[in-house]
């Protein structure tokens, strides 16, 4: 949550931190704000609330200098006002703070250093840039001994970038748990959140761990360890396009990333399968899957649908017991541990606070473990044992789309792949590169017929309060998926239910023409799904399924084309994909940016 970008040595530093906060908006979008200094005494600090739209009209041509932090928010603590925007600043006008993350023990710090002083913000992290003038001031502590002293003090998660008026050119930066980057630019160093922010400025990154503290110059990048000793470290290198950030034609990037999907499906089956259909995983990969007596899969939201589906595709292709756990949940509240389980994280970003959480539990007990990820050098990537990358390019909007469908054919893959390795029939069977083809065609027309969907949009969803997807078994997973793709960019209250418990009390909220959609793609339960539909109609309800073709009857509203039973999660999202997006388009909302979302939570 939050976006952070700093650059110090570039006379272009105010556009360069906006056009920085603009490619961080998906990790909040409530307040922005900017601060530059132009090294000759003169500095400005630029606040706003609501989007990066609203600063940029605010920012005036003399807002110029060669260094500057900005943030982008999401807020945790105190509302949204421009008091609460970061930077916050020291009372005497020294010291910028940007912060992104929660300071748990904020109050007790009041209490203890600053009791008698009055608070501007209502933000945990005034406290850290008050402490920092405090030890300056009052103890007469160097900048970095101040920053150093106010983080030793700091319980929770922070990346935090501070600078000082009195050192202009310097950015002093530190994370715990949220992450952070130094970006090693032509005669400037960059800060950024996200590699994504300062892809116009650099491809070289260096990776930050959690208790270092770096001193970035113009000219150099000192990283020091907990005790002080200077670490080198190789920087790596982001292969990803600046123009893959950008829309192009497309009016959101939820409608370009839809779109994208069957060129993900093709790209994921050339890099994990060879020309004959055989998958290619690291052995040792496989070898230590093989070990597992259980599975667990470990998610949130979309990822965590995502994880429903797989646990299918590792029980039917690979015969092994698979739980999948909510992250936030599992962290905190842990059911018994096989004896040799093997821990799946599934997460776009790769940052998410609260898979993170039981990664380092995981690790703790030296469980091995896979990180399948969008993004390479991620912390969950980083930190597991393993990692798949998902390679559907950077997903921007808010609402996840195609790394839910790239997930699922990751886990699909290396469940082939890995049924295979243990010799299992089914598995070998499989003939994965075949069905990936016709997923990724099956794909395409949908999204090429995407118009009737904007009509049922318009007919049924744009004036409807509440709505029910509802399936059984995998459909079942999917509605969870679909239903969260609805309420989340619509703001119609959406439930994903398993269609045979809807009578067991839910029932009682279907009115007349409230929408239920049926998904229908598992042979075996499609007349079930079907009474149950029956029984919403009776009560009123506005029936719409979507079906694959080979279960399909005259009556039915949107047909797919038919693949293996196993991988038809893949096709019947997209319809609910497009259903959300065209029905928060056509209530005038903005489809890319929901109301009180972020894209990476790495608050837990
Ligand atoms: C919903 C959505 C979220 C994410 C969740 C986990 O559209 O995107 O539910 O799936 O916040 O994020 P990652 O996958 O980055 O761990």
């Amino acid at each position: 949550m939050c976006g952070i970008v700093g650059i110090t040595g570039n006379e272009n530093a105010t556009s360069i931190l906006v056009n920085g906060l603009q490619k961080l908006e998906y990790r909040g979008y409530d307040s922005t704000g900017i601060y530059v200094n132009d090294q000759n005494g003169k500095d400005y600090l630029v606040k706003r609330t609501g989007s990066i739209s609203n600063l940029k009209a605010a920012i005036t041509d003399e807002v110029h200098g060669s260094t500057g932090i900005g943030h982008t928010r999401w807020a945790t603590h105190g509302g949204v006002t421009v008091e609460n925007a970061h930077p916050q600043f020291s009372q005497d006008n020294r010291f910028y703070l940007v912060h992104n993350g929660v300071i748990e023990n904020f109050e007790d710090l009041k209490t203890k250093y600053l009791s008698d002083f009055h608070f501007v913000s209502q933000t945990d992290t005034e406290v850290a840039v008050q402490l920092i003038d405090y030890f300056v001031v009052n103890k007469g502590m160097d900048t970095k001994a101040a920053f150093l002293k106010m983080i030793s003090l700091m319980q929770g998660s922070y990346g935090f970038m501070l600078m000082d008026r009195e050192q202009p050119d310097t950015l002093f930066v530190a994370k715990n748990k949220s992450p952070l980057l130094v970006g090693v630019g032509k005669d400037c160093n960059v800060v950024c959140s996200d590699s994504l922010a300062m892809l116009d400025v650099t491809h070289d990154f260096l990776e930050l761990k959690d208790g270092e503290v770096v001193t970035v110059k113009p000219d150099s990048v000192t990283i020091e360890d907990q005790d002080g000793n200077v670490v080198n470290r190789d920087t790596f290198h982001v292969d990803t396009d600046a123009s893959e950030t950008e829309k192009g034609v497309y009016p959101y990037y939820m409608l370009k990333e839809i779109d994208e999907q069957p060129n993900v499906m093709r790209k994921l089956s050339a890099k994990y399968l060879d020309e004959n259909g055989a998958p290619l995983f690291d052995k040792k990969l496989l070898e230590a899957m093989k070990q597992a007596d259980r599975l667990y899969i470990i998610g949130a939201g979309t990822s965590y649908h995502a994880g429903l589906v797989g646990k299918n595709l590792f029980e039917k292709l690979v015969n092994v017991p698979t739980e999948v756990h909510v992250a936030s949940e599992f962290a905190y509240n842990q059911p018994i541990i096989s004896d040799n389980p093997f821990f799946i994280f599934l997460s776009q970003s790769g940052e998410t606070a609260d898979s993170r959480e039981v990664l380092v539990n995981v690790n703790q007990k030296d469980f091995p473990s896979l990180t399948i990820t969008n993004v390479e050098n991620s912390t969950l990537s980083r930190e597991a044992t393993f990692t798949l990358l998902l390679e559907a390019g950077p997903e921007i909007s808010v609402a996840s789309t195609k790394a839910y469908t790239a997930q699922i054919a990751v886990e699909a893959i290396l469940a082939k792949g890995l049924g295979e390795f243990k010799e299992i029939e089914v598995a070998k069977n499989f003939d994965i590169k075949q069905q990936l083809g016709l997923v990724a065609t099956g794909m395409q027309s949908i999204v090429d017929e995407k118009a009737t969907i904007d009509d049922l949009s318009k007919k049924y969803f744009v004036d409807a309060e509440k709505s029910f997807y509802i399936g059984r078994g995998t459909d079942y997973f999917v509605s969870l998926e679909a239903s969260l793709k609805l309420k989340e960019i619509s703001y119609i209250q959406a439930e994903g239910f398993a269609s045979g418990e809807l009578k067991h009390g839910t029932i009682a909220l279907i009115e007349d023409g409230t929408p239920v959609i049926g998904i229908i793609t598992q042979a075996n339960t499609a007349s079930l799904t079907r009474s149950n539909l029956q029984e919403t109609m009776s009560r009123g309800a506005k029936k719409i399924t979507i079906v694959s073709d080979d279960l399909a009857r005259n009556d039915d509203d949107i047909i797919i084309p038919t693949v293996d039973e196993l991988l038809a999660p893949l096709l019947s999202v997209i319809p609910a994909q497009l259903l959300a997006y065209y029905t928060s388009l056509n209530k005038g909302l903005d489809v890319d940016k929901p109301r009180n979302l972020a894209k990476s939570v790495t608050v837990e």
